[in-house]
């Protein structure tokens, strides 16, 4: 049976808006502080340099300027605001959400306001909730921001991980529309690979006053590169060439692949893996890092003036969880 999609009501981006802090973190820098090179990090992650974010201030900062920039660009207005989704693994503090502290420092008293945790997959986890609201006719206009200050958790002087992340918030607005937006998304999670990537401390398991276990060692995010790799590359390809299969599409269908900014070595096994034309996947990874939930919405932020109305955007994430996917959408600006 064919479903008539004539009344569909669609979730469309229209507005985009980014911060990137001002301080960088150069690979020069991080010879300093440990046992690398320039040459071996840009060898085997493209990476030059990331942002890291002043120390008294929080993932909140970022995204109120992400979110100031959209409207400032856009001409939006805050009052419209329904509902923001926060897709962040460094909230400002456990409780409230981070959601809720953006809409008190932007005076929104309209929306309700909550945190999505799915790490690297985070945005675009947030993104399918958020269309999901639109779709049903209850919200007109959402915001849904991915942003982390992940630099708190690295420790600099551990080269498995200094050399990769960076701090950064992106933000897109939602609202419904007849001609087209959010097509699809694939999302999918496997808690068994949770030993692979995360970061134990902080939480009810290990709190930071357990007294039994050395909490400085956990407070720290740690990973098992190679696996985490693996499992990228082969859990963002099955999800793109799936979600693209299950819409009767294909890859030459597809106008930009937007990837989670990990390693460039993993955006390049992806783009061969799904046999994406040149030219297509966008990237950013080389002077920002890995900024976590904000990769996305930064990489099409930073896009804007290239991807086209009616173009047809791929994207897709892996991070801890594991937590991966793949989302479809038509770009309405
Ligand atoms: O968003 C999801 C989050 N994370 C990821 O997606 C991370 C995925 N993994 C990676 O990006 C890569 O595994 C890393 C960049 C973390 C590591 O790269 P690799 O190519 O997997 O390196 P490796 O760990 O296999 O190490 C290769 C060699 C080793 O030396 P030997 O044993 O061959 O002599 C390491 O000791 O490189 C050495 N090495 C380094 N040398 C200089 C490892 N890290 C470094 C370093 N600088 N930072």
């Amino acid at each position: 049976m064919s479903v008539d999609l004539s009344n569909k009501v669609f979730a469309a981006i229209t507005a985009v808006g980014g911060y990137i802090p001002q301080n960088k973190r150069t690979n020069f820098d991080l010879e300093q502080v440990c046992d690398t090179s320039d040459e071996w990090i840009i060898k085997r992650t493209g990476i030059k340099e990331r942002r890291i974010l002043e120390e008294e201030l929080a993932t909140s900062d970022m995204a109120v300027r992400a979110i100031q920039d959209l409207v400032s660009q856009f001409g939006k207005n805050l009052q419209d605001v329904d509902a923001i989704l926060v897709a962040t693994s460094t909230p400002d503090m456990p409780m409230p959400a981070t959601a809720n502290i953006i809409a008190d420092k932007l005076n929104i008293k309209t929306a309700w306001a909550f945190d999505i945790n799915a790490a690297c997959s985070g945005f675009l986890y947030a993104l399918d909730m958020g269309a999901s609201l639109v779709e049903t006719g209850r919200y007109k206009n959402v915001l849904i921001v991915g942003a982390d200050n992940i630099s708190t958790y690295v420790d600099i002087h551990d080269r498995s991980t200094n050399i990769l992340f960076g701090d950064g918030a992106g933000v897109v607005w939602l609202e419904p529309s007849k001609e087209g937006g959010v097509i699809d998304a694939l999302l999918q999670s496997n808690g068994s690979g949770r030993d692979f990537l995360n970061i134990e401390a902080g939480g009810s398991l290990y709190p930071l006053d357990r007294p039994d276990v050395d909490i400085t060692d956990k407070m720290y995010l740690k990973q098992d590169g190679k696996t985490v790799f693996k499992h990228a590359v082969q859990s963002m390809s099955d999800a793109c060439l799936n979600v693209l299969k299950r819409n009767n599409l294909t890859v030459d269908d597809v106008n930009w692949l937007v990837p989670h900014q990990a390693n460039q070595r993993i955006i390049d096994a992806v783009g061969r893996s799904i046999n994406i034309a040149e030219g297509k996947t966008l990237s950013n990874i080389e002077y920002l890092g890995n900024t976590i939930a904000a990769t996305i919405p930064l990489c099409i932020w930073e896009n804007l003036k290239q991807i086209k109305t009616g173009d047809l955007v791929m994207l897709t994430a892996f991070g801890a969880g594991f937590s991966w996917g793949a989302s479809l959408f038509r770009w309405m600006i």
